[in-house]
C-alpha cells in the first residue's frame, strides 16, 4: 500500500512508521513525506530514508482551498493509496478530503469521541478521568470526527501533569499507528465512513 505521511512537528509517530516498515512489521511503502513546517524533523527523517520531503506551508496561498489544491497536485505524481496524517497541525479543506475520501488516517491523543481538538490531554486531566487513550480515525471535514478504525486506553495517574500523560499516550501511538496501518494494508480493516 502506497501511503503518503503528513507531518508538522517532532515526527515521533511518523518515524515509528517508517521504523516499522524498515523492519517489516507494516506492509506499507512510504512514497512521499509532506509537511507545512520549515523546521520540521519530518524533512531530515525523510532525507535519512531516502524519501522525497515536499514543504508545502499553507502561508504561501491565499486560501486553504488553493493550499489544499496545491496538496493534491504534490501528491499526484506519487500514485497515493493512504495519507496517513501523524501531527499534521493543520486542518484540510472540503477539497483535500474529497478527493481522498476515506483514505485519510489520523491519529489522536484521546478516546474519541471524547476529547477531541486541541489539548486532549489537558482536557481529558481537566475532566477528572483515570482513563484515556489514543484513537486512529478516519479524516472527515469535522473536528477528529472521522469513523474510529482502533484504540488503546491509556491510565490517567492523579498527579499526572498533560506533559506526562501526552508522553504515556505516545508511547502507545508509536505501536499503534504502525500496527493499524499494516490492518489496513492487509486488508484487515476496512476504510469506510461507516
Ligand atoms: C501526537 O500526540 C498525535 O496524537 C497528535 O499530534 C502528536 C504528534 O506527535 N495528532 P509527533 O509529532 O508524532 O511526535
Amino acid at each position: 500500500m502506497r501511503i503518503a505521511i503528513f507531518a508538522s512537528g517532532y515526527g515521533s509517530n511518523l518515524e515509528s512508521i517508517l521504523t516499522a516498515i524498515s523492519n517489516g512489521e507494516c506492509a506499507a511503502q512510504c512514497v512521499c513525506i509532506v509537511t507545512d513546517r520549515k523546521k520540521s524533523r519530518a524533512r531530515l527523517l525523510a532525507q535519512e530514508h531516502g524519501i522525497p520531503c515536499s514543504y508545502v506551508p499553507m502561508k504561501a496561498y491565499e486560501t486553504r482551498e488553493l493550499w489544499n489544491e496545491a496538496l493534491i497536485e504534490t501528491l499526484k505524481p506519487f500514485d497515493v493509496q493512504l495519507v496517513v496524517l501523524a501531527g499534521f497541525m493543520r486542518l484540510l479543506g472540503p477539497n483535500f478530503i474529497e478527493a481522498y475520501e476515506n483514505r485519510i488516517i489520523n491519529i489522536h491523543p484521546s478516546l474519541l469521541p471524547l476529547f477531541p481538538g486541541i489539548d486532549a490531554p489537558q482536557q481529558a486531566i481537566d475532566s477528572d478521568v483515570t482513563l484515556s487513550g489514543c484513537t486512529v480515525h478516519l479524516v472527515d471535514n469535522g473536528i477528529d470526527t472521522g469513523a474510529p478504525l482502533a484504540s488503546v486506553i491509556v491510565p490517567v495517574f492523579a498527579d499526572d501533569t498533560a506533559e506526562e500523560l501526552h508522553e504515556r499516550i505516545k508511547i502507545e501511538e508509536r505501536k499503534l499507528y504502525p500496527l493499524t496501518i499494516h490492518r489496513i494494508a492487509i486488508g484487515e480493516i476496512t476504510l469506510s465512513s461507516r
